[in-house]
């Protein structure tokens, strides 16, 4: 069964879906389709036609969605029509379709709200049919499902079981848990398992998505008015005025998050380590050296963060006293031994915070036990989410173009991505990061 979980929430946030019910028994089963869509964040509209006002009232999906539902070409409440209705729309459902729409749909009719509302969408249109099996294995509505498919109509598979007539057989509409994982899935990948029009037997379920793959599943608006602070690449704690210690960070994941936060209309403040990298437009970049350096400016600007991500790889340990001139080997012969003090750590340091504590985000650099480590960090740490990346290899983590990562809440993981770019998975990360801020405000407020 499909989890509903912060991935489904994700998908669904702010999505326009249009809902089209028609004249079958499984309408009843679109309420809790509506019910899903709804609690997930997507803003259902729902037409009906007359007949499927037959089975469910209007007013079931009304006070599901909290708007009033379309039920005639010609109905202007709230200032709906049968165009306006799919004006914005991510996608249009209809769940159940009859054979009698699915007809209608392939001559382009336009007789009842639910035909005119899509001929008039420019949106991708999926349909759940419903029907007896010999209406569905019938030639003719094999042909309309044919020229629904080859239109660009999504079509997911009924299944077998008892039918409304009493027969057992292919044609129920499939259950709700794979119609939300199929919208999930399309709204993820931008492809579905395809209908076999001459299968006589059940399709395989949809996958519900494990990881997500699309950008820009957000309005790019999404980080207007917040404060977001990000810290960035590596310290460098001074031996001398020659050497230092330092990690392998070039800074390019933490510029990443702020190029993307910056994008999304976020105020972006990046607290950098020594990298190379320019500063990413709209970014306000503060730069230091050592951890407590960085501390200090991290000190400086959470008060007012809503957000704080700490995503540099700050050095643990600095010299007791580092050497004001330059260490000679001559001095030390084949070894040298540094005395070394632990640096306070700056994500915990802001987790730990009782006033004006900002969504708290860190990073684990692991190598191996990626889970165990991560929920130990972010339990030690106070954090909201913690960003697990692996940094054996060479090909994600320090220093490359790609990475890769799961991300874990207090609870456990709450996704994961698989390898892409550092820019991609920044953009993915902000959508995330913001969308669980504003659900975290949300509860508070409530
Ligand atoms: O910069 P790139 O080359 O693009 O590489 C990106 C990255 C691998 C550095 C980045 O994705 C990453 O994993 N950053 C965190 C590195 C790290 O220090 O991980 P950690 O597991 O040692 O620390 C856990 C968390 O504590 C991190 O959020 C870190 O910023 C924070 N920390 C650690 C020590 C300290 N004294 N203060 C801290 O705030």
């Amino acid at each position: 069964m499909f989890k509903e979980n912060s991935m489904s929430q994700l998908l669904l946030q702010n999505r326009k879906i249009v809902l089209g019910i028609t004249g079958g028994i499984a309408a009843y089963k679109s309420c809790e389709l509506c019910r899903m869509l709804v609690k997930n964040g997507a803003q259902v509209a729902v037409v009906m036609t007359e007949a499927a006002t037959k089975f469910v009232t209007p007013a079931t999906f009304a006070a599901l969605t909290h708007h009033e539902v379309m039920t005639g070409v010609f109905d202007d409440a709230e200032g709906i029509d049968h165009i306006a209705i799919t004006k914005d729309a991510d996608l249009y459902v209809i769940a159940p379709a009859t054979a009698n729409t699915i007809a209608k749909f392939a001559m382009g009719m336009a007789d009842n709200a639910v035909t005119t509302s899509v001929l008039a969408s420019a949106c991708p249109v999926v349909i759940a049919p419903a029907m007896n099996t010999r209406m569905l294995l019938n030639p003719a509505t094999k042909n309309n499902l044919k020229t629904l498919q080859d239109r660009g109509f999504y079509i997911i598979a009924p299944e077998e079981g008892e039918l409304a007539c009493g027969d057992t057989g292919m044609g129920r509409m499939r259950n709700v848990d794979d119609i939300f994982a199929y919208i999930c899935s399309l709204l993820n990948e931008n492809v579905a398992i395809p209908y076999d029009i001459n299968s006589t037997t059940c399709l395989p379920k949809p996958q519900e998505p494990t990881a997500l793959t699309q950008t820009k599943l957000l309005p790019k608006s999404h980080g207007a008015g917040l404060k977001i602070v990000i810290t960035a690449g590596p310290t460098e704690e001074i031996i001398d005025p020659a050497r230092v210690i330092t990690n392998r960070s070039s800074g390019k994941m933490g510029y990443a998050l702020a190029q993307m936060a910056a994008t999304m209309g976020a105020d972006v403040t990046l607290i950098s380590g020594p990298t190379s990298l320019a500063t990413p437009n709209n970014v306000k970049r503060i730069d230091v050296s050592t951890a407590s350096q960085m501390l200090d400016a991290v000190k400086s600007q959470v008060g007012q963060a809503h957000i704080f991500i700490g995503c540099a790889a700050v050095a643990d340990y600095r010299l007791i006293e580092p050497m004001s001139t330059k260490l000679k080997k001559e001095d030390h012969g084949e070894f040298l031994t540094l005395e070394l003090v632990r640096n306070e750590d700056i994500v915990s340091y802001v987790g730990h915070l009782d006033e004006d504590r900002p969504y708290t985000v860190g990073f684990a650099a692991e190598t191996n036990n990626f889970e165990e480590n991560a929920k130990e960090k972010i339990v030690r740490k106070k954090l909201d989410l913690i960003v697990c990346n692996d940094v054996s290899g060479s090909e994600i983590g320090f220093g490359s173009n790609d990475n890769a990562a799961t991300v874990y809440s207090p609870e456990g993981e709450v996704c994961t991505f698989g390898k892409m770019s550092k820019i991609k998975l920044a953009d993915l990360l902000m959508e995330l990061i913001i969308s669980q801020f504003k659900e975290k405000l949300s509860h508070k407020k409530n």
